[in-house]
């Protein structure tokens, strides 16, 4: 995509950390405190990724343990996220989940930021959780490093607009963009058989802007795009980057971490469809694969 197509989009972003640090209490509570009354009824919990917005700015957050999001991307080269919360307890400090996490935002290359949590516990000690990340070369802004740590309380909600804000002001600096204008391509959150609706997946859409009718190439699956449902529960007509929405419509379920690239028409998506589902059994022979979607992605 040319510089002049593209424009603005939401950050995407995942939470990660040691285990019981808060990290699903940390999502319901941003879920609970942003999503506006009208929409609380409707927002469907199940669909694994959901949208808040802050200052007119919407940010896009993935229900995706961040481990699994990243394992996603180094196995199918999917870049999935773009900012990655650390979870830490302020009682407990860092531990080795902590450690294998930051080692994984490296890895790829996401921007971390620091939610020091549990903020509203009498044993919470967020300078110690500041020390302990310096030696895991996370130093803190207030000492003269590059890593931002927001204290919060999960729990109380206290501190959340400030992360809220943080994760807003990564996205300014990193200035994630993409090309509304073109069709969309993007990954697979998770899929699963529904008894009356068949094919079930929720993807994000990375780039382009996904339609109602789009022929469709998901993994080794195929099909057209027949209905969307948006993180609200609505039914929507279209998708636009780091926009999580869930279709039907796939001739077959494709597995989380799966790419998917609509197609000018039907006929060549169910061609390159119908290859990559041959090509599966090929591969699972051992012999190597022609069809990728990767050169399609770009
Ligand atoms: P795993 O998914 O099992 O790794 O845990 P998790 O990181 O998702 O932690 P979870 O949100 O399940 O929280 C673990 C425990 O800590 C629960 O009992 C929460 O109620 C509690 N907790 C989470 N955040 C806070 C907080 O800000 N303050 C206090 N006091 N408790 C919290
Ligand atoms: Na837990
Ligand atoms: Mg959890």
């Amino acid at each position: 995509d040319s510089a002049e197509n593209l424009v603005e989009r939401p950050s995407v972003v995942t939470i990660m950390g040691h285990v019981d640090h808060g990290k699903t209490t940390l999502l319901d509570s941003i879920r609970n405190t942003k999503v506006t009354e009208g929409e609380a009824g409707g927002i469907t919990q199940h669909i694994g990724a959901y949208q808040v917005v802050e200052n007119g700015k919407k940010i896009t957050f993935l229900d995706t343990p961040g481990h699994a999001a990243f394992t996603t991307m180094r196995q199918r080269g999917a870049k999935i996220t773009d900012i990655t919360i650390l979870v830490v307890a302020a009682d407990d400090g860092v531990m080795p989940q902590t450690v294998e996490a930051i080692n994984h935002a490296k890895a790829a290359e996401v921007p971390i930021i620091v939610a020091v949590n549990k903020m509203d516990k009498e044993a919470a000690n967020a300078d110690r959780v500041m020390q302990e990340l310096t030696e895991h070369g996370l130093v803190s802004e207030a000492w003269g490093g590059d890593t931002i740590f927001v204290p919060l309380s999960a729990k109380t909600g206290e501190g959340i607009d400030n992360l809220l804000e943080m994760i807003l002001l990564v996205g300014e600096v990193e200035e994630y963009k993409a090309n509304p204008n073109r069709k969309a391509v993007g990954t697979v959150i998770e899929a699963q058989l529904d008894k009356g609706r068949g094919s079930v997946a929720t993807l994000l859409v990375q780039n382009g802007t996904l339609k109602i009718g789009d022929p469709i190439v998901v993994g080794h699956t195929h099909g057209r795009v027949r209905a969307m449902v948006n993180d609200k529960g609505r039914r929507v007509k279209e998708a636009g980057p780091s926009t999580p929405v869930e279709i039907t419509g796939l001739s077959d379920v494709p597995q989380a971490g799966d790419r998917f690239v609509v197609f000018d028409d039907e006929k060549t998506a169910r061609q390159v469809g119908e290859a990559r589902s041959q090509q599966a059994l090929v591969a699972h022979r051992g012999e190597k694969s022609i069809v990728s979607l990767e050169t399609l992605f770009e």
